[in-house]
C-alpha cells in the first residue's frame, strides 16, 4: 500500500498477519507504506533503521519477533538476544522479548502484550488528561511535545499524544507545539502527521526554538514520552527532551512524562546507568564526523509527574 495524503485513520503501526509481522514503514512517513517482516534478521534490521520505533511499539515488535523465531525453529535464545539488543535504550524492547520467550506459546504472549499496550495507552491518556486539568485548569491548553509518542510509537492511541487525544476529545486542546526532532524528524514527519489525521491544531518548531517558545509563555505544559525510566524517576527520552525540562522549570510550567509501566525499569537505579544509543554520524552530517546520541536523561527533580497506566508518580 502506498499513499501521500494523510487519511483520518492511519494504518496500524504493527500487526501479525499470515505468520508474519506487518509494519507501517516509519522511515517513509508521511508516505504510507507497509512492509512485511518474515525473519529475525529482517526484524533486527527494521528496528535498527527505525522502520518500527517508539518504546512501546518496539516492545510489541520484540514479542512478535520471538514468535517469528519460534516458528522458524532456530536457536530461540540467541535469536531473542539479537532482537532485544537491536536498540539499547528503550526498556520495552527487552521486556517484550522476555515476555514472549518465557511463555509456552510466544505468539499468544505477543498478542497479549500488544493488547495490554493498547489498554495501557488508554489509561495513560485518561490519567494524564485529569492531571493536566489539575495542574493547569480545565481550559483548552497549549501543550509542547517532543519526538513522537503517539499511536505510531505504540500499537494505538499513544502515550504523550494519548494524553493530547484524551484532552482533545473533551475540547481541551488549543494547540500542540511539536518539536521537529533532529536528526530523524519524528516530530515533523510523524507527530505532525498524527495530529493532522486527528484534526488537532498544531505547529512544528525547530528544536532550537523550543526553549524560547516555553520562555515566551506560548505553552502551558510540556508532555513527553519515555524510553526508559529509572527506579529514582530519571527519564531517558529522545535527545532534546532534557532542554525542555530545564526550560519548563525555569518558566514554572509542568513537565509531565507519559509512559506505560513497561517503560519503568526497577533494575536501573538512576539515569547514569541507562545506556544511551549512539547512532551513525551520517544521520547528522554528510562527509564530516559527528556525535549522534539518540537520547538524553532528564533528572527526576525536573519532572513534575510521571503518568503511567497504573499511577501518577511524582518522583
Ligand atoms: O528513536 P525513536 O523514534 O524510537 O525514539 C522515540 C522516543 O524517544 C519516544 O519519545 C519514546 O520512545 C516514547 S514513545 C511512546
Amino acid at each position: 500500500m502506498s499513499s501521500t495524503t494523510v487519511p483520518r485513520d492511519l494504518p496500524p503501526t504493527i500487526t501479525w498477519e499470515r505468520d508474519r509481522i506487518v509494519l507501517l514503514d516509519q522511515t517513509r512517513l508521511p508516505e504510507l507504506h507497509r512492509v512485511e517482516v518474515t525473519t529475525v534478521d529482517g526484524l533486527v534490521d527494521a528496528i535498527r533503521r527505525l522502520v518500527v520505533r517508539g518504546a512501546p511499539a518496539l516492545g510489541v515488535a520484540g514479542a512478535y519477533g520471538v514468535a517469528l523465531a519460534a516458528r522458524d525453529g532456530g536457536d530461540l535464545r540467541e535469536d531473542a538476544e539479537r532482537i532485544a539488543s537491536a536498540r539499547p535504550t528503550a526498556a520495552n524492547l527487552r521486556r517484550g522479548v522476555e515476555r514472549a520467550l518465557a511463555a509456552p506459546d510466544p505468539l499468544a504472549a505477543a498478542h497479549a502484550f500488544r493488547d495490554e499496550d493498547v489498554a495501557a495507552c488508554r489509561a495513560i491518556g485518561a490519567r494524564g488528561a485529569a492531571l493536566l486539568g489539575e495542574l493547569c485548569g480545565e481550559r483548552p491548553l497549549r501543550l509542547h511535545t517532543h519526538c513522537n509518542a503517539g499511536a505510531l510509537a505504540c500499537v494505538e492511541w499513544g502515550t504523550a499524544l494519548g494524553v493530547v487525544r484524551s484532552l482533545h476529545a473533551s475540547g481541551r486542546v488549543e494547540l500542540v507545539v511539536a518539536d521537529e526532532t533532529r536528526p530523524l524528524l519524528q516530530g515533523s514527519r510523524i507527530t505532525a502527521v498524527e495530529l493532522q489525521a486527528l484534526g488537532v491544531p498544531h505547529r512544528v518548531v525547530v528544536d532550537g526554538a523550543a526553549a524560547s517558545v516555553i520562555a515566551r509563555g506560548l505553552v502551558d505544559a510540556v508532555v513527553v514520552g519515555a524510553d526508559r525510566i529509572a527506579a529514582n524517576g530519571d527519564v531517558a527520552n529522545k535527545i532534546g527532551t532534557y532542554p525542555l525540562a530545564l526550560a519548563a522549570a525555569r518558566a514554572g510550567i509542568p513537565f509531565v512524562v507519559a509512559a506505560p509501566e513497561t517503560t519503568v525499569d526497577a533494575a536501573t537505579p538512576d539515569g547514569a546507568a541507562i545506556e544511551i544509543e549512539e547512532r551513525d554520524a551520517a544521520e547528522v552530517v554528510a562527509g564530516a564526523d559527528a556525535w549522534n546520541p539518540a537520547f538524553d536523561v532528564t533528572p527526576a527533580d525536573l519532572v513534575t509527574a510521571i503518568v503511567t497506566d497504573t499511577r501518577t508518580w511524582r518522583p
